[in-house]
C-alpha cells in the first residue's frame, strides 16, 4: 500500500465524483472497512514499535486529507443538487392557472327562476310543494268530477289508490289555502307528471309554475294585469295579452291566455312562433271557483275571490329560445345546454 498513490488517486476520484451517490461509493472504497488505507491503519499494531510512529503519521495524514476532500466535495455536490431540484420544481406564478369549469343552471331552472323573480316583484311569495300528493288535493279539492278523464290510470301515475304523482302544480292552491288564511299571493314551481306520449310539446315529466291570488274584490282584470306584467317582463315591453274562454274544473270562468307574438310583424305573414296567428298561447288561468273554498277552512266565498294560473316552464323556455322540441330540454345534450350557460 503506497500512501502517496492512495492519496493522489483518492483525491482524483473525489474530484470527479459526479453526484452524492457516486461520492458515497468513493468514500466506501477509500475509507470503508475493507479500504486498503483502513486495513493498513489496522495493521499498524503489528509493526515493529520503531516503525509505528512514522508510518501511522503518514497514514493518518492521508486519511485526514481524504476525509476533508470528501466533506468538501459532498457540500459542493449537495448544493448543486439542491439548486438543480429548486430549478426543476420552481412554480411560475405568472403562468395562467388550470381553468376550472363553472357550472350553470339548466335552461328550465333559469327560466323558472326568472319567472318567479317577476312574480316576487309583484308581491307573490314562493312556496314549494311535494311532487307526490293526494288524489284529494290533485283532483277532488280542485273540483274534478269523479268521472273526470284525467283521473284515469291511463293519464295519471298512481302510487296507490289515494296517492298520485301530481299532474299539475294546482294542488299547491289547496295546500296553501289549507295552511294559511286569506289574503294569499302564492307562486310555486315544480315538476309534474302525466302519462302522455312524448312529442315536441309533451314529456311525461315537466315543470309548471302556478300562481294563486285570493283577496277581497279580485277580478279578472287583476288576473289580466298580472299576466300582462309577466308577459312584458318575459317576452318584451310592448307585448299584449288576450284571454280566450276555456274550461278548467277549478276556475270559473276559465281562460287560455295568449301573448302577442314577439317574433313577427303580426301581419299574417308566415312565422314559426305564432304560425301567422299573431298570438301565442302561453298558459291557462281563471277565477278560483268558489267551490274550492268549500274544501278548505276560513275562506268565505262571500268575502273572498281569487284568480289562479298555471304555465309550463319548458314551453316558455322553448318559445323564447326557439327550441323546436321540448324533449331536447330533457336530453341534456351539452351542445344545446351550453348555449344557455
Ligand atoms: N293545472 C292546469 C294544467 O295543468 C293549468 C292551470 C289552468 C292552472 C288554470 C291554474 C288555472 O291555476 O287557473 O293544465
Amino acid at each position: 500500500m503506497n500512501p502517496d498513490s492512495v492519496q493522489s488517486e483518492g483525491l482524483q476520484a473525489i474530484a470527479v465524483a459526479p453526484d452524492t451517490a457516486a461520492l458515497e461509493q468513493v468514500r466506501i472504497a477509500l475509507l470503508g472497512r475493507k479500504a486498503p488505507l483502513v486495513l493498513a491503519l489496522r495493521e499498524l499494531g503489528s509493526l515493529p514499535p520503531e516503525d509505528r510512529g512514522p508510518r501511522g503519521k503518514v497514514l493518518n495524514q492521508v486519511r485526514q486529507s481524504l476525509e476533508a476532500a470528501l466533506d468538501a466535495r459532498e457540500s459542493e455536490l449537495e448544493a448543486a443538487e439542491l439548486d438543480d431540484r429548486l430549478r426543476r420544481d420552481r412554480i411560475d406564478v405568472t403562468l395562467p392557472g388550470a381553468r376550472v369549469e363553472r357550472g350553470f343552471a339548466h335552461l328550465i331552472e333559469q327560466t323558472g327562476r326568472e319567472i318567479l323573480e317577476v312574480l316576487v316583484g309583484l308581491g307573490y311569495r314562493i312556496s314549494d310543494g311535494p311532487e307526490v300528493d293526494t288524489v284529494y288535493r290533485n283532483f277532488d279539492a280542485l273540483n274534478h268530477a269523479p268521472t273526470h278523464p284525467t283521473r284515469q290510470a291511463t293519464d295519471t301515475y298512481y302510487i296507490d289508490e289515494h296517492t298520485v304523482l301530481r299532474t299539475h302544480t294546482s294542488p299547491m292552491q289547496i295546500r296553501t289555502m289549507q295552511s294559511q288564511p286569506p289574503p294569499v299571493y302564492m307562486a310555486t314551481m315544480g315538476r309534474c307528471y302525466r302519462r302522455d306520449t312524448p312529442d315536441a310539446t309533451h314529456t311525461a315529466m315537466f315543470t309548471q309554475i302556478e300562481g294563486l291570488a285570493v283577496d277581497r274584490g279580485l277580478s279578472l282584470a287583476h288576473l289580466k294585469g298580472t299576466l300582462l306584467a309577466f308577459a312584458r317582463e318575459m317576452f318584451g315591453a310592448d307585448r299584449e295579452v288576450r284571454l280566450r274562454p276555456h274550461f278548467f274544473p277549478f276556475t270559473e270562468p276559465s281562460v287560455e291566455v295568449d301573448v302577442s307574438c314577439f317574433n313577427c310583424a303580426r301581419d299574417g305573414s308566415p312565422c314559426r312562433v305564432c304560425k301567422g296567428e299573431g298570438w301565442v298561447e302561453v298558459l291557462g288561468a281563471g277565477m278560483v271557483d268558489p267551490a274550492l273554498f268549500g274544501y278548505v277552512e276560513g275562506y268565505d266565498p262571500e268575502l273572498w275571490t281569487g284568480y289562479a294560473w298555471g304555465m309550463g316552464v319548458e314551453r316558455i323556455a322553448a318559445l323564447r329560445h326557439a327550441v323546436p322540441d321540448i324533449r331536447w330540454l330533457w336530453e341534456n345534450d351539452l351542445r344545446l345546454m351550453e348555449q344557455f350557460g
